[in-house]
């Protein structure tokens, strides 16, 4: 394992969890660790990644404890790649982080969008940095076989055409063909979309860092099996579920892919279906592993990865989880402070699952937000839906839509999030101007 903390790229997470982290990683994809170095560097080095002197090193290592692969725990350009592999010799495969986050997913996709969606970004990741026949990364540490299976050998050659082209032509392929299911996918889910909004019933998602618990609370809460491992990256397909909440109302609950730093951009492009219905919801529960040392770097990693899919908007309560194990249960009181909508739970044991359940009903069905939006006539059910469900203090019909100024419950805050804007647009011919109380 190698860990490289640059000065030009601050981290979150300090560079021992990192490869804390990235040995868990390995460990999840089947691989052994068994060796470990790491540097500080300003810039990466152009060719090789880590320094000269470094790279000896690691050569060195590898040969004594027999490794065949080297793992960078920072992503490596084709270039870095192909320059490292060729240092460490044909007996050593190199590694970064992101291919194996990618191997990780491979293996534990389940459904075919899940499968879709992993083997595209593989595909992506892969292409530029094909420098010789591709094989599965745990079948050549020895390990079990993964999904997406290995493209070399793959297709007939065509005259004058090296393996490597033959690979390149085959991935191409792949990735148009790949792109036009998950368009499909797409477009069945924005359908279902459409339907559940119909339905009224409020969508909240669980949102974390891998491993926070998300799995084993949706468990709890409905009482299925939903697959719950100490591993990471144990879900990868968003499972949704019917909850009832303690007043009666219902909501659906949807498990979504773990959160990690450095989350490969292939996967947030690949997984977008998936990240776009986060951005849906109406309410997001982010879970917190408040066990882990470092719980508010990977809040704060979550959260970033919230801002990339402008799902920032929707109104969030977090649990703090697993205080079954705090050997101090004051110690979670002072980290609820840090956040303006929390509480302490445990998922596997259900402390704090009703007032945490009381809060998601509350910002449901209870609280009520100011809002002023510009709804254009086109969303006529957002129109409808705030003369059902709000109270209108104001309302404007001009040329480009209706201006409506009132309060809204919280679960529907979202919906309007595109349209909000504090006055009506001016230089409008106003039709007419109501009042309602
Ligand atoms: P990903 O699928 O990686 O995103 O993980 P996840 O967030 O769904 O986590 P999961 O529910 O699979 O839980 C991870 C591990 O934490 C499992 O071993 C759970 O048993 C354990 N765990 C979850 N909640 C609690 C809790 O409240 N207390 C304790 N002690 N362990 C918990």
């Amino acid at each position: 394992m190698v860990g490289v903390e640059l000065r030009s790229e601050p981290s979150l997470i300090s560079l021992d969890d990192s490869l804390g982290e990235l040995a868990r990683l390995a460990d999840t994809a089947g691989l052994d660790i068994v060796g470990e170095t790491s540097q500080k560097l300003d810039t990466p080095h152009p060719s090789t990644y880590i320094g000269s002197g470094k790279l000896e090193e690691v050569i060195s290592l590898a040969e004594e404890t027999l490794a065949n692969v080297v793992l960078f725990d920072n992503e490596l350009s084709p270039r870095h790649l192909r320059e490292l592999e060729e240092k460490l010799g044909t007996n050593v495969r190199v590694v970064d982080r992101t291919a194996l986050i990618l191997d990780i997913f491979a293996q534990h996709a389940h459904t075919s969008d899940g499968i879709l969606q992993v083997a595209l970004a593989q595909y992506e990741y892969r292409l530029p940095r094909l420098t010789r026949a591709w094989t599965h990364l745990a079948r050549q540490a020895g390990g079990g076989g993964g999904r997406a299976g290995s493209v070399g050998g793959v297709g007939l050659r065509g005259p004058g055409e090296t393996q490597l082209e033959v690979d390149r032509r085959e991935i191409r392929k792949r990735i148009l063909f790949l792109k036009k299911e998950l368009e499909k996918v797409r477009e069945h889910r924005q359908r279902y979309r459409v339907q559940r909004k119909r339905s009224r019933i409020p969508l909240i998602s669980l949102v974390g860092y891998t491993n926070a618990g998300k799995s084993t609370l949706l468990n709890y809460l409905t009482k299925s099996k939903v697959y719950v491992a100490d591993q990471l990256f144990a879900t990868l397909d968003p499972t949704t579920r019917r909850v009832i909440l303690p007043g009666g109302h219902e909501a659906l609950l949807t498990d979504t892919v773990g959160f990690i730093q450095k989350l490969p951009t292939q996967l947030i492009a690949a997984f977008q279906a998936t990240l776009e219905e986060i951005a849906e919801a109406d309410l997001l529960i982010h879970m917190v592993d408040i066990t882990h040392p470092n719980a508010i770097g990977q809040a704060k990693a979550v959260e970033h990865t919230l801002r990339k899919i402008h799902a920032e908007h929707i109104p969030m309560i977090v649990a703090l989880n697993k205080i079954d194990q705090l050997p101090d249960p004051q110690a979670a009181q002072e980290i609820l402070h840090k956040f303006p909508q929390a509480v302490a739970v445990s998922a596997l044991l259900g402390t704090g699952i009703p007032d945490l359940l009381r809060m998601v009903e509350d910002e449901l069905f209870e609280n009520y937000s100011k809002l002023s939006v510009q709804i254009p006539y086109a969303e006529g059910q957002l129109i409808s839906l705030f003369h059902e469900q709000g109270h209108i203090e104001r309302i404007e019909h001009n040329r480009k839509g209706v201006f409506i100024q009132g309060l809204i419950p919280g679960r529907l805050l979202a919906r309007y999030a595109l349209y909000t804007s504090i006055e009506p647009p001016v230089d409008e011919e106003r039709f007419y101007n109501e009042e309602e109380t």
